[in-house]
């Protein structure tokens, strides 16, 4: 058995703490460009669209009628008033189905413990001294809070006892990181523990969101005798396009715990019920609105934007354009909250590249692929403003990409600027 596998369990926990030297036996800094994959971009196939003028000058695109499944109802007439319908139940009823295996149930289910975890964290942090920073920055040079910190520990931790978690990749760690427990299903995870975390020390909404891929060529903790070949190959297990995600989802943590999943049929969300600890099923195959007046950009950054996307927004808070009433302005600065509320609400959330950051802020392997992949699962769509954002291969474990996500409409209304400019 090779060295590595002799190692405890625990410290490959350690190893999972965001700190790049106690990392370095696992991800060894030095063996790879920052992360930087070695597969070829794939062109994104181009979306058919007609863009058609209005009688009041402003630009509209036609779209065809969203192609998706009539929502059937995941829940039974329950039985009894004290029935409740929860995340576990509709797991076992999928996996009944043949949609997921059991492996794959059991990964989600860890991830939905460490949101659980998360939840409690992020509600007592005022409380618990767990607010303010944690006195270091992560591998993309912004500061890590504590609760990033911890939150990601929490992640770890999960995915690791689940057994069936073969490498996973973190906003807060610098390279993918070989999970040694790993019984079984060897399942990729990639995850942002901790979205919108300046928010935390205001009380206001955060989130997680995470995607899991199948295992592709892998990398065994077998392979350790080869730190530079098994490091190379971790790096190219999670760098896949979205279009391949087996699951992606996000818990939001606000007023209530909602839980919000895909794979890769349909949208459901679910609420934590703090009374019994469970998920209940709340939102039913959840539908984007083809359309909704709500954006959601930080226009601070407005002068900085392409002008073709500073157009697009004077268009949106031109009245005359939208009979007299212009868009409404909505931003959480927590992609989780924002998104959750253009899922529910309609409208669209941006975050253009500008001329300092031409790719803009998000990140493509844990932020807006998974995002992108609930948009389309519930009849939305998520553009970089040129292309599809499920169909770009990454090049780079935290590259960042623009993001314009939410209706179809919107998103397609957006593109009619940005991609004729
Ligand atoms: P994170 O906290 O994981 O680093 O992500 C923050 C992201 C996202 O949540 C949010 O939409 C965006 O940053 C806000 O950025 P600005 O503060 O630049 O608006
Ligand atoms: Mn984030
Ligand atoms: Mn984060």
């Amino acid at each position: 058995m090779a060295f590595a596998a002799q190692r405890s369990a625990q410290a490959l926990v350690s190893d999972a703490a965001p700190r790049a030297a106690s990392r370095s036996s696992v991800c060894p800094r030095a063996l790879l460009s920052s992360g930087r994959c070695l597969q070829k971009a794939v062109p994104a196939p181009s979306a058919a669209k007609s863009v058609q003028p209005l009688s009041n000058g402003s630009r509209a695109v036609r779209t065809q009628a969203v192609a998706v499944d009539a929502p059937a109802s995941s829940s039974a007439k329950p039985k009894s008033q004290y029935e409740v319908f929860t995340l576990t139940t509709w797991l076992l009823k999928e996996e009944q189905k043949g949609t997921i295996d059991t492996e794959l149930c059991t990964v989600i289910s860890s991830i939905a413990l460490a949101c659980k975890q998360i939840s409690s964290l992020v509600q007592r942090a005022g409380i618990s001294n767990l607010t303010g920073l944690a006195g270091a920055a992560n591998v993309q040079g912004e500061d890590q809070k504590k609760l990033d910190v911890v939150s990601n520990e929490v992640f770890a931790n999960c995915l690791r006892s689940s057994g069936r978690t073969g490498v996973i990749a973190s906003e807060e760690e610098e390279l993918p990181i070989a999970v040694e427990e790993t019984y079984s299903g060897n399942y990729i995870v990639v995850f942002d523990p901790l979205d919108g975390s300046s928010n935390i020390d205001a009380g206001i909404s955060v989130g997680s969101i995470w995607g899991i891929y199948s295992p592709n060529e892998g990398c065994t903790i077998e392979e350790m005798d080869d730190p530079e070949t098994m490091m190379q190959k971790c790096v190219t297990s999670v760098c896949q396009p979205g279009r391949s995600l087996l699951c992606s989802g996000y818990c939001l943590y606000s007023s209530s715990t909602i839980l919000v999943l895909t794979i890769g049929d349909g949208v459901y969300g679910f609420t934590l019920d703090p009374l019994i600890g469970e998920y209940v099923l709340t939102h039913d195959r959840i539908q984007i609105p083809e359309s909704g007046k709500i954006y959601a950009f930080n226009e601070g950054n407005m002068d900085l934007w392409d002008p073709s996307v500073q157009e697009y927004m004077k268009s949106l808070k031109n009245p005359d354009n939208w009979g007299g009433k212009p868009y409404s302005a909505r931003y959480i600065g927590s992609l989780v909250g924002d998104f959750h509320r253009t899922m529910l609400y309609g409208g669209i959330y941006g975050y253009p590249g500008d001329k300092k950051n031409l790719n803009g802020k998000l990140r493509l392997l844990y932020e807006c692929a998974p995002m992108s992949f609930l948009a389309e699962q519930a009849g939305g769509a998520g553009s970089t403003g040129s292309v599809r954002v499920l169909d770009i291969m990454p090049e780079k474990v935290h590259q960042r990409v623009p993001l314009f996500i939410g209706s179809k409409n919107e998103v397609e209304y957006l593109e009619s600027f940005t991609k004729s400019s």
